[in-house]
């Protein structure tokens, strides 16, 4: 593992674009390859297996770019395969998400949070563990959210249908008093200033991107490995789904600092 080799990062479409954001601010002489697996776009309905297969191919294309780390930019795919990936590669540095119980718990006034997040996430073990470690004294409303990742992938922030979806999920957190909100999926920071115009301004809303970033650089400075690129990073994407469709939507949530992009075929 040397300084200068790229940090891998993905998801199953543009959402992990939020992570690699916060990384790209918090690290900009690392280059990042950030791949959208938008072929297989929602993870969140799918079977845990399917997941696991497909993280295995990503993480395989990762290895043959040689990065020096992965940071898996979705938490369905975290909450899948996380465990299955540390272990089939035990020497590949492996970050992943989880919606951000343990703040939330902090934050709230009323003791009572909800998190926003995919069937997927909401199901898994590694969501069970983190109420039973975290949230005993707190009450959480889980909300699943079909139909969010889709709207933003179409790229629409803002549309009606985006906004009724968002009135459904929301309703039953502000019926039971939640005053903090956690976005467990992180295609949801995209829908942050829609967020802040529908809910009302005393509540909190918590995602993790930026602490994902402050941990990766932590452990490339334990392992010794940050970039000495004096310039900033490069940062290329690339998309298992059509490229033009991706790029439109891509440049549209993050329009700094792209270098490429290009789709692959990962079967
Ligand atoms: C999805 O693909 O359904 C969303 C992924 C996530 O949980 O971040």
């Amino acid at each position: 593992m040397s300084n200068n080799q790229a940090i891998g990062v993905f998801d199953s479409g543009m959402g992990g674009l939020s992570v690699l954001k916060a990384i790209h601010e918090c690290l900009p002489q690392e280059h990042l390859i950030y791949l959208a697996d938008t072929k297989y776009i929602p993870y969140g309905e799918k079977e845990a297996e399917f997941i696991i297969e497909r993280c295995i191919k990503i993480t395989d294309y990762f290895l043959s770019c040689s990065v020096k780390a992965l940071v898996i930019a979705c938490n369905t795919a975290t909450a899948a395969a996380s465990v299955a990936l540390r272990e089939r590669y035990p020497d590949l540095p492996i970050i992943g998400m989880e919606p951000a119980v343990k703040p939330a718990t902090q934050a709230t006034r009323t003791g009572r949070v909800g998190v926003l997040a995919t069937s997927g996430t909401l199901k898994s073990a590694k969501f069970a563990a983190l109420l039973d470690r975290f949230a005993h004294d707190v009450t959480v409303i889980a909300q699943p959210c079909p139909g969010l990742v889709e709207c933003i992938e179409a790229g629409d922030l803002t549309g009606t249908k985006i906004r009724a979806l968002l009135h459904k999920y929301l309703q039953p957190m502000l019926d039971n008093g939640c005053d903090t909100i956690i976005l467990g999926c992180t295609h949801y920071p995209f829908l942050r200033p829609l967020l802040t115009e529908i809910l009302p301004a005393h509540i909190q809303i918590i995602d993790t991107g930026a602490a994902v970033a402050r941990y990766l650089q932590s452990l490339l400075m334990k392992k010794d490995v940050l970039s000495d690129n004096s310039s900033l990073g490069t940062v290329d994407l690339i998309t298992t789904g059509n490229l033009a469709t991706f790029n439109e939507v891509a440049n549209s949530l993050w329009t700094s600092h792209i270098t490429s992009s290009q789709c692959v075929v990962l079967e």
